[in-house]
């Protein structure tokens, strides 16, 4: 897979995809990132890519010429399977949409600043819309450091079987089960005695019940009536 991003910070995703799993999978060669500066592509004497809002009002706006010079740059070269825009007024983003977006060949992530970006480019160029919550950040390059990270890892041959996708929380629309390690009894605290018996179905049995008691508690907004 290929993702491009396209930013006026740059210098924001230096840290995030050189550790860890999104680290191994661009060293595996399963992922590849792009990260393009949307100032390079100003035509302006002075590089300038936001101006006033037509209409007054506080907060400057994104221009739409250098961001779809530089998403022309790329659409030239390739076919995008999504051109994303970063913004807290898109489509709350959620696991089945890191699912549907891990199977693309190619993808462009655009990161908004400021007031926003032009609705033109939106309504033109941008084929989907994400939010990674009901909070507004400086700008959507944290967003789409949370949103490729969630991608890269489901792409098959990142994880190893330790760290197997399968088992995340909502990945079967339940948060997870708690989980423990050694030793056995930290500070007389002890490990539920089930997870010691190696009694597998029991375990698997254990950990559905515990999964779906937490799910009831603290997002019972996943559950269907019928689960309780
Ligand atoms: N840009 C600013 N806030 C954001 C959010 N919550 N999600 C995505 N992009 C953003």
């Amino acid at each position: 897979m290929r993702i491009d991003i396209l930013s006026l910070f740059p210098e924001m995703f230096q840290g995030p995809f050189s550790e860890s799993i999104v680290k191994r999978a661009l060293q595996k060669g399963l992922a590849e990132i792009f990260i393009h500066n949307i100032r390079n592509f100003s035509t302006d004497k002075h590089h300038r890519v936001d101006d006033y809002q037509f209409g007054g009002g506080a907060g400057m706006v994104m221009m739409p010429e250098p961001v779809v010079a530089a998403i022309e740059s790329l659409t030239s070269e390739r076919k995008y399977d999504e051109i994303v825009f970063m913004t807290p007024d898109g489509e709350v983003f959620e696991q089945k949409t890191a699912n549907h977006l891990s199977l693309s060949e190619n993808l462009m992530i655009i990161c908004g600043h400021y007031k926003g970006l032009d609705e033109r480019v939106r309504q033109h160029f941008i084929t989907k819309e994400i939010s990674i919550g009901d909070y507004v950040l400086s700008g959507g390059e944290l967003a789409a450091c949370v949103v490729t990270d969630a991608i890269i890892r489901l792409i098959p041959g990142t994880l190893n079987d330790e760290t197997s996708a399968l088992s995340d929380s909502f990945q079967d629309g339940l948060l997870s089960a708690p989980v423990y390690t050694r030793p056995a009894e930290f500070r007389g605290w002890k490990v539920p005695e089930v997870l010691l018996s190696g009694h597998e179905k029991n375990i698997f049995e254990w950990r559905q019940q515990q999964s779906i008691e937490r799910t009831k508690k603290r997002r019972p907004d996943l559950l269907n009536e019928d689960d309780f």
